[in-house]
């Protein structure tokens, strides 16, 4: 079921147009400039890819693309930063593990697996970038029932048997994003200013409500986990339950998340998404995975991550409800 929506929106988009880029690890650590600015430990772990501008704050009023100095993306101009939680491996005796990412199918060699990052321009009519300042989110860290993330579309899980075959239940995330005012770059719960089309979806050139009129870049992250180091089941819970959580603690999957803040240099988005840029874009400066892969920032306060840990990183308790 999950894994059919995905598959219904990506081919929805390849009939059209859209940019698929990869952008390699940048760190791994409690830092969270959206949800808790200027915490110099957020609650939970995050995986985080972009420009290295990333900080424990983030003013919105800042040029990312000035402040950074390198990105992990290979469209070398896009110093914008994308995030999400990471996933642990909970052993029978209650110790946990970091899963490892891997890169995708064609991005094998990018540092730490880091993220491949769409965006979809293929909606009828002009799409207009997002601008300096713009941050948004999709997905609740604290939910744990489907209902309480229902509003979210398209965070969705699909098992790779290898990088092309897809079916079964291993994360591999989405972001999607929506309609705008032309003017919020923000609000209180990140969200709310990028509301979904009022009835159908962006694929199928839903209508934007009139409230937020402008079409906005759809934005899909994609992250490969290799669970492939915990398939001895001896290791898995007694009682047979899936042993893989969030770092937030949510071992039910609905919790999945994504963070965005824009950071691309100039017009260089809105170029590339009048061009209506399929995969690759000539309007838009690119480097290679290699040199992506120099771009690298070392933890803000540094923490043990990987060693078999009595909790996620941060004293994170596992709750399922
Ligand atoms: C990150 O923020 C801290 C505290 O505001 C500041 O001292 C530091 O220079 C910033 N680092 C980068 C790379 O911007
Ligand atoms: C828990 O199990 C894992 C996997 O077998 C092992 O590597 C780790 O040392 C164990 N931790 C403790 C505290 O027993
Ligand atoms: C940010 O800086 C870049 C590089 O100097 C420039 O091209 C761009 O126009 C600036 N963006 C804004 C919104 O000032």
């Amino acid at each position: 079921m999950r894994w059919t929506t995905l598959v219904l929106a990506l081919h929805a988009c390849n009939a059209n147009a859209l940019l698929r880029f990869s952008c390699s690890q940048l760190v791994t650590e409690r830092l969270d400039p959206l949800v808790n600015p200027g915490v110099p430990e957020s609650p939970h772990l995050h995986q985080v890819i972009g420009g290295n501008a990333f900080n424990v704050s983030m003013d919105p009023a800042n040029n990312l693309s000035q402040i950074a100095t390198c990105t992990t993306c290979t469209f070398s101009e896009d110093f914008s930063n994308y995030w999400t939680a990471v996933l642990y491996f909970r052993a029978r005796n209650g110790t946990f593990k970091r899963v490892l990412q891997k890169g995708n199918a064609g991005f094998e060699t990018a540092n730490g697996g880091g993220m491949t990052v769409y965006y979809s321009p293929q909606a009828k009519g002009k799409v207009t970038a997002f601008k300096q300042g713009f941050w948004m989110l999709i997905g609740d860290a604290q939910a744990r029932t489907p209902a309480q993330v229902a509003q979210f579309r398209q965070i969705t899980y699909t098992c790779l048997q290898n990088a092309n075959t897809r079916s079964g239940d291993v994360p591999n995330e989405a972001l999607s994003s929506r309609c705008w005012d032309g003017v919020s770059l923000d609000s209180a719960d990140h969200t709310s200013h990028v509301p979904y089309p009022s009835s159908g979806t962006f694929e199928n050139n839903g209508p934007c409500p009139a409230t937020h009129p402008v079409q906005i870049p759809q934005l899909f992250f994609e992250t490969v986990w290799d669970t492939t180091k915990f398939s001895d089941k001896s290791l898995w819970p007694e009682d047979g339950s899936q042993p893989f959580v969030w770092s937030q603690g949510d071992p039910t999957g609905v919790a999945s998340h994504g963070d965005y803040v824009f950071g691309w240099k100039g017009d260089s988005l809105q170029k590339a998404m009048d061009a209506n840029c399929n995969i690759n874009c000539p309007q838009l400066k690119t480097q290679t995975i290699a040199q992506g892969n120099k771009c690298v920032k070392s933890q803000y306060i540094e923490e043990e991550i990987d060693a078999w840990l009595p909790s996620p990183p941060g004293g994170m308790q596992v709750t399922a409800a």
